[in-house]
């Protein structure tokens, strides 16, 4: 006998990068479809294609995540047309610049905040009373191995990213007891246009900021997979965790 368990409907955000494409691919294999949001309207476009084409629905929109009105915009259009949301990949996010904290630029720092701070607390705040009515639901952030840690040169997105976890921690706590899991995913570098270009920026830096030796980059789709356990029933007694996937790079 088999039984028909009902795949979820999946969203995630940033889907148009490297990691947020490999998530919505890897999502795809156990979504009946997959909401691809990204402020890159074309590359949100080609994600869903690549989805498309492995036969799973899907539906780009574009949309700045920093936005509280094109939050909640995208979250009811994708449940309005795929359907309740059940996996949440709350993934968009920004590298900034590589400076110096004294020389960091104030509107960088500003945007950082706007969007990798903001932008998850925007996704959560308007996914959340979708799921909880329903009872049940998975959200992963994407936070970095920055949430735990100091990095020369990277004042803004290492402030964000330890913000990230303190609202996963908060959203944890307060769907406790009930189906619904919020955790964060903590990716070391991984090969990608990210990893790339903060690598440029770290080179052309004083020698303070560059870094010691490192282990090999991940590639996006370490990340994707740990994202799909996260958001299984595999993972159903995992809630508020900081999921590092680094190779070992910050084992204390
Ligand atoms: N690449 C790494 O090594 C690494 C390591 C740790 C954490 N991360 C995190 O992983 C996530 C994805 O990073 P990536 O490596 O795929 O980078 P990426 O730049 O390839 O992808 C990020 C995507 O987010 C989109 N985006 C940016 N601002 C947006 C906004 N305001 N609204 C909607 N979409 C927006 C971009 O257009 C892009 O497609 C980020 O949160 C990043 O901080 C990356």
């Amino acid at each position: 006998m088999t039984i028909e368990v009902e795949r979820p409907v999946a969203l995630v955000t940033g889907a148009g990068g490297d990691i947020g494409r490999a998530i919505a691919l890897r999502l795809a294999r156990v979504s009946a479809a997959v909401g691809i949001i990204d402020i890159d309207e074309g590359a949100a476009a080609e994600t869903a294609r690549l989805i498309e084409a492995e036969g799973c629905k899907a539906m780009a929109i574009r949309a700045d995540v920093s936005s509280g009105s094109e939050t909640a915009a995208f979250v009811e259009a994708i449940e309005e047309r795929l359907g309740p949301i059940g996996i949440f990949a709350n993934n968009a996010g920004i590298e900034g610049v590589v400076a110096p904290l004294h020389e960091y630029p104030d509107d960088i720092f500003d945007r950082l905040l706007q969007v990798n701070v903001k932008g998850v607390f925007l996704g959560l705040k308007h996914v959340l009373p979708k799921m909880i009515p329903r009872g049940q639901g998975a959200i992963v952030n994407t936070a970095s191995t920055s949430a735990i840690r100091g990095r020369a040169g990277l004042a803004g997105y290492v402030a964000s990213k330890h913000a990230v976890l303190g609202l996963t921690r908060t959203a944890a706590l307060e769907v406790l007891g009930t189906r619904i899991r919020v955790n964060a995913i903590l990716p070391g570098p991984i090969e990608s246009r990210m990893i790339r270009e903060l690598d440029l920026q770290v080179r052309r830096g004083s020698a303070a900021l560059r870094r010691a030796g490192s282990a090999p980059y991940g590639r996006p789709e370490d990340i994707a997979n740990v994202v799909a356990f996260l958001a299984s029933d595999d993972a159903a007694h995992v809630n508020g965790a900081a999921w590092v996937v680094d190779a070992g790079m910050t084992v204390p």
